[in-house]
């Protein structure tokens, strides 16, 4: 059988294709790694609104919450208090570009292994925290864990899914994000009301990383990586639990390119900057930085400092965050059923539409509601209002951005260069992540509603980025994918044609 043989537009890509029992239970398991990275972003969001923790730690935003009558988008603007949330955002930075060295040596699974041990690490120092100096050592521990899960899950996904369903196993990884989030506004809303509730909603991120750690321990790495490290008995065990029978064609495959990258045998950062490799560099870059512009972040950790300046109470404020959680949970299991049917484009397409419109209007309604300084005070319609357009919002964002931009990176480099692509696409998630919510509150207190606007425009420009410059990359096996960058009306003229 020809190797790798398939078509761009319909799928044939010649290799065993079946969804074994295996392949599903392999992947759940590695999936879990997304747990870190949502608990964590739930947890920190919830956290942060805690009087407890306030009082322990940052008393001087309690302070300005007592006489914040006057304007309700200045309430937790501290610089302090976002440097603690973003503290992770930098660790995991370095980490996950830390991660393209090591998985050299460790594989995929042993980046994830290293990543829950870490993490782990850093929950428990979170939990016992006695000052502001261990609450920041535990954040950067739990940041070089997300670093390396991160950087190395969503590859694992995408080199052990089917060709035909790397989609759906992709979004996996995005679900599981959700599943922490929630779980651990669900957990802030309990332990709110205990006095050292903020101990237990630190420290019991301890569970994912026991979880997805031990779990990790238990499956094997990916043929690719292990193709790649010149294990290749182990590489055909590895490929014949997961896909059954006919392996070989897919070994073979993996072998011819995998010798491929080897002789070109240079350094992966700088192999990267060459101008075959253009597409992939750029969407490294883009594909992340616009996840983060599409503000979800401004969500997913303000939720409840949101909707609480916004006129909810504080634990209707959580109320609020659980429900926007379910609703994002639930569109990232629609985009695992259509992903492969419909393909990439048309979910990116969709989602970022929905996206603008109900930023756009949530300012719309701010703008009315609060008046253009905020000091008016919120309606309940209104602030109900609100919700429902988040709603909307964080259900674009579940079956577009979210899972997409951690399954685009993953799928799209050549062998020689994709654990060097996927750390830099981390890298800039990252980035992007601590420079929006550095930058957010205090951005929030400036520009009031028009904060909102200034998502939505972005999104509407990473939107017509995605219509001109994104390939269709369904069912597309990983070392074929040279053919879409080939056929690109534009990024055509930079890849070198491949034999
Ligand atoms: C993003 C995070 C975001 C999360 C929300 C992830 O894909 O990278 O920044 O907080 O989704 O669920």
């Amino acid at each position: 059988m020809a190797t790798g043989s398939f078509a761009v537009d319909g799928h044939v890509s010649g290799f065993n294709e079946r969804i074994t029992a295996s392949v599903v239970i392999t992947c759940i398991v590695a999936a879990s790694g997304g747990l870190l990275f949502g608990y964590d972003i739930g947890i920190s969001g919830g956290v942060t609104t805690m009087k407890s923790f306030l009082q322990k730690f940052f008393p001087s935003i309690l302070r300005n919450a007592a006489n914040a009558k006057t304007n309700i988008y200045c309430v937790y603007d501290s610089q302090v208090l976002t440097a603690f949330t973003s503290s992770l955002y930098i660790a995991g930075l370095a980490a996950s570009l830390l991660a393209s060295r090591l998985t050299a040596a460790l594989g995929r699974k042993g980046i994830m292994v290293l990543g829950g041990c870490t993490f782990l690490a850093g929950a428990a120092i979170n939990g016992f925290a006695e000052n502001i100096a261990m609450l920041i050592l535990g954040r950067i521990m739990l940041g070089f864990g997300v670093g390396f899960t991160n950087q190395a899950t969503p590859v694992f996904l995408s080199e052990m899914a089917p060709p035909k369903w790397r989609g759906a196993f992709g979004t996996g990884f995005q679900f599981f994000i959700g599943i922490g989030v929630l779980t651990a506004n669900c957990l802030n809303y309990g332990t709110a009301r205990i006095s050292w509730g903020w101990r237990l909603s630190l420290g019991l991120a301890v569970v994912p990383a026991a979880i997805m750690t031990f779990g990790a321990l238990l499956i094997s790495d990916t043929p690719s990586s292990l193709v790649e490290r010149g294990k290749v008995a182990q590489a055909r065990k590895s490929l014949s639990r997961v896909r059954g029978s006919d392996v070989e064609a897919e070994l073979a495959d993996l072998i011819k390119y995998s010798e491929m990258a080897k002789a070109a045998d240079q350094e992966p950062f700088k192999t990267i900057f060459e101008r075959q490799y253009r597409p992939h560099l750029v969407m490294s870059i883009a594909i992340p930085f616009f996840q983060q512009l599409t503000g979800i972040n401004i969500i997913a950790f303000y939720a409840p400092v949101l909707f609480q300046s916004v006129g909810f109470g504080s634990d209707s404020a959580l109320i609020a965050a659980i429900i926007l959680g379910v609703v994002n949970l639930c569109s990232i299991l629609v985009s695992s059923f259509v992903i492969d049917r419909y393909g990439r484009r048309f979910l990116f397409m969709e989602g970022g539409i929905q996206m603008c419109i109900c930023q756009a209007i949530v300012a719309a309604v701010l703008a009315v509601a609060a008046g253009t300084s905020g000091t008016k005070h919120i309606s309940k319609g209104d602030s109900i209002l609100v919700l429902v357009l988040m709603c909307l919002y964080a259900s674009g964002f579940g079956w577009s951005w979210g899972p997409l931009s951690w399954l685009i990176p993953s799928e799209i480099f050549p062998m020689e260069i994709r654990t060097t692509g996927q750390s830099i696409s981390v890298a800039v998630n990252f980035a992007t992540t601590f420079v929006l919510s550095q930058t957010f509150l205090a951005m929030l207190c400036h520009f009031k509603f028009g904060a909102f606007l200034f998502y939505a425009c972005w999104i509407a420009v990473m939107t017509i980025f995605v219509y001109f410059f994104m390939p269709e990359t369904k069912g597309i096996p990983l070392n074929s994918m040279y053919a879409v960058w080939e056929k690109h009306w534009y990024w055509g003229r930079f890849v070198r044609r491949q034999p």
